[in-house]
Parts: C-alpha cells; sequence; structure tokens
C-alpha cells in the first residue's frame, strides 16, 4: 500500500519526522509530499524544506520526498497512492483534518488514514517550532537534530 503524507513542512517537527517513521514500518511506500503555496511568503524556501526533510529521511528506505504545486488529490492521482495519510495530535486537528478528508474524498481520494502523534510530540507545531527559532529559542527540542542549525540560521536570516 502506497501513501501520500502532503503538508507545509514549515519546519519539519519531530512531530513530522515521528508520524513518518511509523508510517514507514507500516505501508511499503510512504511519499512525504511538500504541498507548495505561491501566495504564500515563507522563510524556508521550498528547496530548504524539500532538503530538510531528504535528510531527515535519508535512512528510511521506503520513503520518499517531493514537491507539488497543485491539487493533493489530482497529486495522489498520478502518483496512483492508496490514501492520504495525516497525523493527529488533537481534537481541533481532528475537526479541520476530518473536514479536509471530506473535501478530498469528493475530489477521488477515498481515504484519508490517520496516526495519532505520540505524546512527547503533541505540543509540537511548525508554527511553535518556527517562533522558537525565530527568538533564538532550543530548536533542537522541536526539529529533527540533522536540521536544528539550518532551520535556527533560516528563521534568523
Ligand atoms: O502542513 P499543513 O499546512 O497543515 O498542510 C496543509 C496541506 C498542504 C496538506 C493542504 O493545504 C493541502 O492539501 N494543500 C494542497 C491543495 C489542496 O489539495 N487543497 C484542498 C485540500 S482539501
Amino acid at each position: 500500500m502506497k501513501v501520500i503524507y502532503p503538508g507545509s513542512f514549515h519546519p519539519p517537527t519531530l512531530g513530522h519526522l515521528d508520524i513518518i517513521r511509523r508510517a514507514s514500518t507500516l505501508f511499503d511506500e510512504v511519499i512525504v509530499a511538500v504541498m507548495l503555496n505561491p501566495d504564500k511568503h515563507y522563510l524556508l524556501t521550498d528547496e530548504d524544506r524539500i532538503c530538510m526533510l531528504r535528510e531527515c529521511t535519508r535512512e528510511i528506505k521506503n520513503v520518499r520526498v517531493i514537491a507539488d504545486e497543485g491539487l493533493l488529490a489530482d497529486l495522489c492521482a498520478r502518483e496512483k497512492a492508496d490514501a492520504i495519510l495525516k497525523g493527529l495530535r488533537d481534537a481541533a486537528d481532528y475537526t479541520y483534518e476530518a473536514q479536509m478528508a471530506e473535501a478530498n474524498r469528493v475530489l477521488g481520494v477515498p481515504e484519508t488514514i490517520y496516526i495519532t502523534s505520540a505524546p512527547e510530540y503533541r505540543h509540537i507545531s511548525s508554527t511553535i517550532a518556527s517562533d522558537v527559532a525565530r527568538h533564538g529559542g532550543n530548536i533542537a527540542l522541536f526539529v529533527p537534530e540533522v536540521i536544528a542549525e539550518s532551520v535556527g540560521k533560516a528563521f534568523k536570516r
């Protein structure tokens, strides 16, 4: 079974990596898709985010990192993915994700599969991680060690 794990990954966090690792043991292939939004101004460039995710997942053989600018449902069709994969931290995530799952279902992707976040990562989000980085806090508590330095630098540019 092939799943697509989409996101903005601005930046990739310890929570994202935990979901990717756990998914890689459950599915034949996990495609991590950096969904690009040209209307948004990001401090991390598209290339930064793709490189960081590749760096974090280098040792996981059945993970592939790609980027796409279109509709997630179209990407799933092109990649012949069986389902979308998402992480769920709490009820607020669920409310938002259930709406997206339904939208993606009517757009042609029948299933979205969720993996619940491990308790030690539930407080982590990209928004919080980027805020910590911007203010010079210990970013290694929020993002994978191999990218901590680059994330810290990028948000202080
Ligand atoms: O990490 P994020 O910002 O919560 O990820 C949101 C993302 C990228 C998964 C979502 O915005 C998305 O799927 N964008 C692609 C465009 C699309 O298909 N929009 C309709 C989704 S229902």
